[in-house]
């Protein structure tokens, strides 16, 4: 179905999805692939609506679940799926999974899950696994100020989640690559490499 590679970079807030997404990024361009690197919530007009609410919202849980659906929808129909069929390298900083994990703790699993039934898989999931309190450290490091306890308590449970959807995942057939996300930027890259590509 989908003629190029289409991988997602996931995990929890400070395991360095975004340093290792860059990283692999320049890493494919240097081999001369296209490569076409996004994110969400997304860059269009429904992503920008998400992160204006995350920063001082109004709106409830229930709407992000569906907001974050809505994006989805809008990226993969504007940007991903374009960019496949073109034979790109589509490298996504998160998918479906964040809201299996994130939106989850508020509406349950099996909402979620209804909510995100109808995206196809990635070709590969990059599981970024760093223990919570490594997370909370770096998140910390970068000058985030946060309720240290609720943050470490709200991770723990948003890592227990990411646990649950990757197993219903698993068991349907996605591909998830798990990488020990520990240890300096370079070295995780040298981890996503040999385990993402190829297949
Ligand atoms: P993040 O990747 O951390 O963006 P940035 O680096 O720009 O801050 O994503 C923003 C937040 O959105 C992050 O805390 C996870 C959350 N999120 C969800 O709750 N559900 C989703 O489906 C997605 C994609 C993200």
């Amino acid at each position: 179905m989908l003629a190029g590679m289409f991988i997602a970079f996931e995990g929890l807030d400070g395991s360095g999805g975004t340093t290792q997404i860059g990283l692999y990024e320049a890493a494919l361009r240097s081999e001369g692939r296209a490569v076409r690197r996004t994110r969400e919530p997304s860059d269009g007009p429904v992503g920008a609506l998400i992160r204006a609410q995350l920063a001082s919202g109004v709106v409830g849980d229930a709407v992000f679940g569906l907001l974050f659906a809505a994006d989805r929808r809008d990226h993969l129909d504007r940007v991903v799926l374009p960019a496949l069929e073109a034979g790109e390298v589509v490298l996504t900083d998160r998918y479906f999974l964040s809201s299996l994990a994130y939106q989850s703790q508020s509406l349950g699993f099996d909402r979620v899950w209804s909510y995100n039934a109808e995206f196809p898989p990635a070709t590969a999931v990059v599981m970024l696994d760093l223990p919570v309190e490594e997370c909370l450290r770096r998140v910390e490091a970068r000058g985030a100020v946060r309720d240290r306890f609720e943050t470490r308590d709200q991770l723990e449970r948003i890592g227990a989640a990411y646990e649950v959807a990757m197993a219903r995942c698993a068991a349907r057939g996605d591909r998830i690559v798990r990488i020990d996300a520990s240890g300096p930027p370079e070295a995780v890259h040298a981890r996503v490499r040999a385990a993402v590509w190829p297949a």
